[in-house]
């Protein structure tokens, strides 16, 4: 008979360690290593040839397959970010910090669902049904079909669904409050909220019903709870937003039936969360074109272009080491871009704290935004504002070359569309042909630039930036270059 042998395993990150400890080498975690037998594990019978498996047919990869039918709540930029809508029986993970709107966001989506004759519950483990109530009372939602409950454990709410029609969409807030009478752990637990996770997800597989978990967001932005149930989820959403501000933003971060690069907009109103139409517009409301240290960067969102201000400041500093900061930027990013400046435009920043913001919390990611980054860097540092209406986007190399980034002919229509006059952008491929270190392997990018070079666009004048060096010259000498561009 073969030999059950026990074995530690983390609850929370799954690793398995040789004996009982404290706290997790793995994912750092404290108390979550459980001693699991691996005789009773999934797979155990099999390797022992206890028990026969029932015999299955395995099918090829040529099998014709239906497009998956999508559940859309209408809302688009919600849609937009579960990749064109709920796919029904996928298992949806909703992570945010308190009080960012998860709760709002959802019973708006469970309205609009129910709007359409749906069936929608809404189980709240955190609220009692009256403060749900209100709050769909305050966004005018109080007449909409939605169920509610406030109920925590697994088996009574699925013992509950089972009696009626079978819900398109279930929506639990949140999962740390759910617990199983499966599972021994207090709830709250990492085994609880696995177990819990784990009855919801075969609940959502067996009816076909789309459910969605919130989940509770750790200080440093982690779902809190086990790891294992973002691997569990087929989608991994994350609602931010800044302190103070109105909008918020909707990512997936893991998405088995769509894109994973697409964001949803919105703005946290009085009555509730509304989409935002004409995000370009919002990112820049608050700009100041004539301070130095300002420069609009034309992103690329997923699919959509993005007008976005990137702010930086260079101060003296006092400390031996002066510091860098960023808030929405890589700051490895940030190194790079300083690096580059000091040694191939010989500016000198080792006596200057640099702090770079992305305005409004966005998070940019693009290499294309170094060009912003440094054109920011470079007006706050001179003093002399960027040219009035200017856009900027382009990677800055090692060599200090500026490099031509996908997606021009977008970006420059959008800012044109917002009324921007100017651009700089990198130099066209052709250009950029003789010298290796270009990037442009890629066919499709080069016919890209290739296009916004060889025809103009009306509205934008496009001023080409070789490298850092005549970037900063363009920056430090803005009266020449205006007499010559301005006749
Ligand atoms: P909530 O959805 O409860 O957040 P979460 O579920 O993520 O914890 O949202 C709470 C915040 O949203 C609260 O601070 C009040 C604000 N809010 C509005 O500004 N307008 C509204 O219409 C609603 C319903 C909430
Ligand atoms: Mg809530």
């Amino acid at each position: 008979m073969a030999k059950s042998r026990a074995s530690f395993i983390c609850q929370n990150c799954g690793a398995v360690a040789p004996r009982w400890q404290g706290r997790c080498d793995a994912c750092g975690a404290w108390n979550s290593i459980a001693e699991e037998s691996l005789a009773s594990g999934i797979g155990a019978q099999a390797a022992q040839g206890a028990a026969k498996g029932r015999v299955f047919s395995l099918s090829g990869l040529d099998t014709e397959t239906e497009s998956l039918p999508r559940l859309t709540s209408g809302i688009s930029e919600f849609d937009r970010v579960t990749g064109g809508g709920f796919v029904p029986g996928s298992v949806l993970l909703l992570g945010g910090e308190p009080g960012i709107g998860k709760s709002t966001l959802l019973i708006q989506v469970c309205a609009a669902l129910a709007r359409q004759k749906r069936r929608v519950v809404y189980i709240s483990g955190e609220e009692a049904v009256d403060q749900v109530r209100l709050r769909a009372q305050r966004l005018d939602l109080a007449q909409s079909a939605v169920e509610l409950a406030a109920e925590t454990k697994v088996e009574d709410i699925i013992a509950t669904l089972h009696e009626g029609r079978c819900p398109a969409l279930l929506i639990i807030d949140s999962i740390q409050t759910m617990w199983t009478q499966a599972a021994e752990a207090v709830p709250g637990t990492v085994t609880q909220v696995r177990a819990a996770a784990q009855a919801l997800i075969r609940y959502a597989k067996t009816t076909g019903a789309t459910v969605i978990l919130i989940g509770h967001v750790t200080k440093d932005g982690q779902i809190a709870g086990p790891r294992v149930v973002e691997h569990m989820v087929d989608a991994v959403i994350s609602f931010e937003g800044e302190g103070g501000r109105d909008f918020r933003i909707l990512r997936a971060l893991k998405n088995r039936f769509g894109p994973t690069d697409e964001i949803g907009l919105f703005e946290m109103t009085g009555r509730g969360l509304s989409e935002v139409a004409n995000p370009s517009a919002l990112f820049l409301s608050g700009r100041d074109l004539e301070a130095p240290g300002t420069a609009v960067f034309a992103g690329i969102e997923g699919t959509r272009p993005l007008l976005v201000e990137i702010q930086a400041l260079a101060a003296p500093s006092s400390l031996p080491t002066p510091r860098r900061a960023t808030v929405g930027f890589e700051p490895n990013r940030l190194a790079m871009i300083i690096a580059v400046l000091e040694a191939r435009a010989g500016l000198r920043l080792g006596q200057h704290d640099i702090y770079l913001n992305v305005a409004g919390g966005l998070k940019v990611n693009e290499p294309a935004a170094d060009l912003a980054a440094a054109a920011a860097l470079v007006s706050s540092l001179t003093g002399h504002s960027l040219p009035k209406g200017s856009v900027f986007f382009g990677e800055i190399g090692l060599s200090g070359q500026i490099r031509p980034v996908a997606h021009s002919l977008p970006r420059l229509k959008e800012a044109a569309k917002l009324g921007f006059s100017r651009a700089m952008i990198p130099a066209s491929a052709q250009e950029a042909d003789d010298s290796p270190k270009t990037s442009d392997k890629n066919p499709k990018i080069a016919d890209k630039n290739k296009d916004v070079n060889s025809e103009p666009l009306t509205d934008i004048r496009s001023h080409i930036c070789g490298d850092v060096a005549s970037l900063v010259a363009a920056i430090a000498a803005p009266a020449r270059r205006d007499a010559r561009r301005d006749p």
